[in-house]
């Protein structure tokens, strides 16, 4: 088996029929997590069986907890407690995971050992300090590369003690990272986030049995309490969703039903904005499954037009604008963003990479500091490089319904970190998606 993995995309066609999309990774990571640390068996369904989620479980086997599965999105989890985990015996690989290595950071400082967090070519090259910092005002001893990269040395036997924290960015891993480490600490971690962010963890939290108070922006939790295992059922991850509704949002001719997603109030920018763009989106059988808002999404196709992308819904479509980057190439018009310089480090610098795709294939974007400025135009054909980051290697697979000519897509092996059979079920809803290099 080759190590690179590439795609080529027939232009043309739509996309037609009903699809369940993996599991939600946010999720999928928290409920390992929690599930490792409560008393008591965890059983999850509709686990993202995605590497990024794997590499989370792993830790924990290598930490002394026993789990059955991952077998067709069960998982059942052993749980240890709150103080019940050995030490690893070599450094725990995050692979390409963002969210494990910040969420696991929190975690391993409260630890009475020591451990070392190691990742992938990209993960290496993110920003920790975000996480290192206020993890150290706790009283927590963690070591990092030159520039607050990883790895992570995280030095165990530390008394925590809770803060009152003002993220200087909006950021869920970060806000995570420090109410998990809040669960090892004396007295009370208070975290104030500037715009809302992904809840999932204050909502599971509270599913296994832990106090959590929110008060407006401010999320506060106290050290001693412990976690009590429960059942999860994990929605179907709108991030992923995400390809399919930009995919039938410009292919004309389509209509497609994504059962059972996962849409949090802090996680439907995508949604949100798709509207804006004039998109015929409807949620269809709302629903709350564990704690979290459930519904099908009915997607057809429809011109879109450019819009100026509202700021408060960048938290929210966080991981969504490589997708949306190809919907404003598609639109009538001008769609400009700002406000969004945090996807310069997500698992690539998402501003440069888009804009340099959507150029090769024909349409006028201009890089700003904080954004983008993309201009709806006719996609031609071309080769992109995803530089490893499965989001863009996604976006530009669809692309391709709208484009004149065939795109070949570069580096797509991290597509199995989030969304280990995209190629399947974009082939079966009508995508001309074939793999090369295998
Ligand atoms: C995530 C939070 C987001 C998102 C990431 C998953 C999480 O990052 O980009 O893919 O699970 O907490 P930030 O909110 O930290 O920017």
């Amino acid at each position: 088996m080759s190590n690179r993995i590439d795609y080529r995309v027939a232009p043309g066609g739509l996309l037609k029929g009903r699809l369940r999309v993996p599991g939600d990774k946010s999720i999928s990571h928290r409920s390992v997590m929690l599930g490792a640390l409560a008393s008591g068996v965890t059983h999850v369904t509709g686990l993202l069986e995605g590497e990024d989620v794997l590499s989370t479980l792993a830790a924990f086997r290598a930490m002394g907890v026993q789990a059955k599965g991952p077998d067709q999105g069960k998982l059942a989890i052993q749980g240890v407690g709150l103080h019940g985990l050995r030490p690893p015996a070599q450094p725990l690989d995050m692979g390409n995971s963002g969210t494990a290595m910040r969420l696991m950071a929190g975690i391993l400082a409260g630890q009475d050992f020591d451990s070392v967090l190691i990742g992938d070519e990209s993960l290496s090259k993110r920003p920790m300090k975000r996480v290192s910092d206020p993890l150290a005002e706790m009283g927590a001893h963690i070591e990092t590369n030159e520039g607050g990269r990883p790895p992570l040395r995280i030095h165990g036997k530390q008394k925590l003690h809770g803060i009152t924290y003002h993220m200087p960015m909006a950021s869920a891993q970060v806000k995570s990272c420090l109410l998990l480490a809040g669960l090892y600490a004396d007295g009370e971690t208070a975290v104030t986030e500037p715009a809302p962010t992904r809840d999932h963890t204050e909502r599971m939290l509270r599913g296994f049995g832990y106090e959590v108070q929110v008060d407006g922006p401010t999320i506060r939790v106290r050290g001693g309490g412990r976690l009590k295992a429960c059942d999860i059922d994990v929605p179907a991850d709108i991030s992923s969703a995400a390809f399919f509704l930009v995919g039938a949002a410009i292919a004309s001719g389509s209509e497609l039903v994504l059962e059972h997603v996962g849409v949090n109030p802090t996680r439907i920018g995508v949604i949100n904005i798709l509207k804006l763009m004039g998109a015929d989106l409807v949620l269809e059988n709302s629903r709350t499954v564990g704690g979290e808002p459930v519904a099908d999404l009915r997607i057809r196709s429809r011109r879109l037009k450019g819009i100026r992308i509202p700021e408060d819904q960048v938290p929210l479509a966080i991981d969504e604008f490589p997708a949306l980057f190809v919907a404003a190439a598609c639109a009538d018009g001008e769609t400009a963003l700002t406000g969004a310089h945090e996807l310069r480090v997500k698992e690539s610098d998402r501003i440069a990479v888009m804009a340099e795709g959507l150029k090769r294939l024909g349409i006028a974007a201009r890089e700003t500091p904080d954004g983008i400025v993309i201009q709806g135009g006719q996609l031609t054909g071309g080769e992109v490089d995803s530089h490893g980051d499965h989001r863009i290697a996604m976006s530009f697979a669809m692309a391709a319904l709208a484009a004149s000519g065939p795109i070949a897509i570069r580096d797509c092996k991290n597509v199995a970190t989030s969304f280990p059979d995209f190629v399947e079920l974009a082939q079966r809803a009508g995508l001309g998606i074939e793999v090369l290099n295998k």
